[in-house]
């Protein structure tokens, strides 16, 4: 297999899906996207967050377009990844970001819901996603897949079951379709955040943030989205063709620290 003849760091015209892009991580993500000249493809199963995250990148002299998806519809998947596609002629990177938090203890009365949501959310799409976006992948020049789990991936938060299982899939996932897609050029990758200040974690009191972040991040604090933002774009790059299956926490150092 050859190597990729130009190891650029541009992706301008790069053609870029970003799930669940209408807030936090996805918004910071899909925005730093548009800033790098990408073509930027807003999706959220809340059309009206996407739309405004899309006008933010376009006044800031980007490209991008909303559309209204649910990451756990099959039939939607398909039509807004083709219509993404015809949009902007292609696809060449699809960022997994959409996500739901599911707290629930073991023996709640709520647990076979949250599980079921959790994994049709969380992991399912995931796989829904992918095979929606690789006839396109498989032309680009430069095709990236990053799915972004968690470190409840790694480690684990009592009555969190549902969502650590589900990230837990999506780590063997990116491992398993890294071997499977690697011989086509495609790379496939997962990032674990650490506690970042995004609408998941807004309604957790301010000292209680404070405190957690001290006792468990190397770093002291909770992170930004666009500091996974960034470690996402980064393995989006066309020069990162060397790099797939693997699993980065983007973390402040939570994962490192054992006191
Ligand atoms: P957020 O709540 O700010 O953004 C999540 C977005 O996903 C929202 O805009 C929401 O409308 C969208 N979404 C929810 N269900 C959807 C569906 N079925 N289809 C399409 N879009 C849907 O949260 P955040 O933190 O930016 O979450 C992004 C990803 O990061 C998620 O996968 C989350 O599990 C993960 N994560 C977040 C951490 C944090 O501390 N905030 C830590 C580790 C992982």
């Amino acid at each position: 297999m050859s190597i990729p003849p130009a190891l650029s760091r541009s992706l301008q015209g790069s053609i870029a899906h970003v799930t669940g892009a209408g807030s936090g991580m996805g918004r910071a993500t899909a925005e730093i996207f548009g800033t790098e000249g990408a073509h930027v493809a807003v999706t959220d199963f809340n059309g009206e967050s996407a739309e405004a995250a899309a006008e933010a990148i376009r006044r800031a002299g980007g490209s991008a377009q909303a559309w209204a998806l649910d990451v756990s519809d099959a039939g939607q998947v398909r039509a807004v990844t083709e219509a993404i596609a015809a949009r902007f002629g292609g696809l060449d990177i699809l960022v997994n970001n959409a996500g739901i938090s599911a707290f629930s203890p073991i023996d709640s009365p709520d647990y076979d819901a949250a599980w079921a949501r959790s994994l049709a959310v969380l992991l399912t799409a995931h796989q829904l996603t992918i095979r929606a976006a690789l006839p396109w992948l498989r032309k680009s020049k430069a095709p990236r897949i990053v799915n972004i789990a968690s470190t409840e991936a790694l480690g684990a938060t009592s009555r969190d079951s549902p969502y650590a299982a589900a990230k837990a899939g999506v780590t063997g996932l990116t491992r398993a379709l890294a071997v499977e897609l690697g011989r086509e050029g495609i790379t496939v990758n997962c990032i674990c955040p650490g506690p970042i200040l995004t609408g998941m974690t807004a309604g957790i009191p301010e000292a209680d943030k404070a405190t957690y972040a001290k006792r468990r991040t190397a770093l002291g604090r909770y992170g930004d989205p666009a500091e996974v933002g960034h470690m996402t774009v980064s393995l989006c790059l066309p020069a990162a063709s060397y790099i797939t299956g693997v699993t980065i926490p983007v973390d402040g150092g939570l994962m490192a620290r054992n006191a």
